[in-house]
């Protein structure tokens, strides 16, 4: 497989600070993959984003080093305004990254702004609205919409450049648990049915467990586990340690497993689907 993002020993301080915001970050990711990037506050999960499209250093400054390669090709020196096309960066506050009248004008807007042809515009707005099923909120302001739908409409402008990769940083953190499931569902979706690679911070364990082929765990700087969540969600001293909270079924089945010794080497269970599975089976 090809990995479509890759940091190699990057390191990261910001303008005037002493310590590093990225401490020898080694990972990559492969086409089509869903990975999700979780730590405590100030780990470096947003600094990693912004680093992914050219914000760092172009837009914050600091001292970048080491190299970032997208889909192979080292982005160090590339201006951000060629690499929002490559890296689409979703933010958490859905209001903040909308300007247009109308649904369909946001989602035309970046494209057009890369100079790409109306008719083309045109056959990736119908796309991308089918994508995020907004097709009836068309003709709405983005401003009138909910959250789940403002950030859908935002995904939806960052998919119309045909980004090569899919960045948020806690795209959910301002919305209520049925925008949050709007937007998880509409993300998975994009990832398995039209293979978008995704990289996301997020701070719902519960539905990263469910839906990441990886997790990237991030604290004071470096990447401390990064695997699938079955094996990161195993290792429950490290999350203590950074007074990180593990899915409710996993943190169950690790109790039962210390205090009846009756699990064995299997991984936790992660979803409540697995858990009733994993439960029944406990003679
Ligand atoms: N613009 C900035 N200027 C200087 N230092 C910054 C800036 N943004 C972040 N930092 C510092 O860099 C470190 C990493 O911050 P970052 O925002 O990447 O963490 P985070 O994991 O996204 O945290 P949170 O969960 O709070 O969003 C922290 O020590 C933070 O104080
Ligand atoms: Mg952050």
């Amino acid at each position: 497989m090809a990995a479509v993002l890759e940091f190699k020993n990057v390191n990261y301080t910001y303008p005037d600070r002493k310590e590093a915001a990225l401490k020898n970050i080694n990972f990559t990711v492969e086409k089509g993959e869903f990975v999700g990037i979780i730590g405590p506050n100030n780990a470096g999960k947003s600094t990693i984003c912004r680093t992914t499209n050219g914000l760092i250093p172009n837009s914050f400054g600091g001292e970048l080093k080491g190299s970032i390669f997208v889909n192979g090709e080292n982005i160090n020196d590339k201006k951000t305004a060629l690499l929002a096309q490559r890296v689409g960066m979703v933010f958490s506050d859905p209001e903040a990254q909308l300007s247009q009248m109308s649904v369909w004008e946001e989602i035309s807007f970046g494209a057009a702004n890369l100079c790409v042809p109306k008719q083309e515009i045109f056959s990736r707005l119908e796309n991308v609205l089918k994508l995020l099923k907004i097709e009836k909120l068309r003709d709405r302001s983005p401003f009138e919409l909910s959250g789940g739908e403002q950030q859908r409409v935002a995904i939806a402008s960052v998919l119309a450049m045909q980004p090569e990769i899919l960045v948020l940083d806690e795209p959910t953190s301002n919305l209520d648990p049925q925008g949050t499931e709007e937007v998880f569902a509409a993300v998975k979706d994009l990832n398995k049915k039209s293979n978008i690679t995704v990289v996301i911070v997020e701070h719902e364990i519960e539905l990263l467990a469910e839906y990441a082929d990886r997790i990237i765990f991030m604290n004071n700087g470096e990447i401390v586990l990064n695997g699938p969540p079955s094996e990161v969600f195993h290792s429950i001293d490290i999350f203590d340690q950074a007074g990180m909270n593990i899915p409710q079924v996993t943190e169950t089945a690790y109790i039962l497993d210390k205090t009846y010794k009756k699990w064995g080497n299997a991984p936790y269970p992660m979803t409540v689907d697995e858990a009733y599975e994993k439960f029944s089976a406990i003679k």
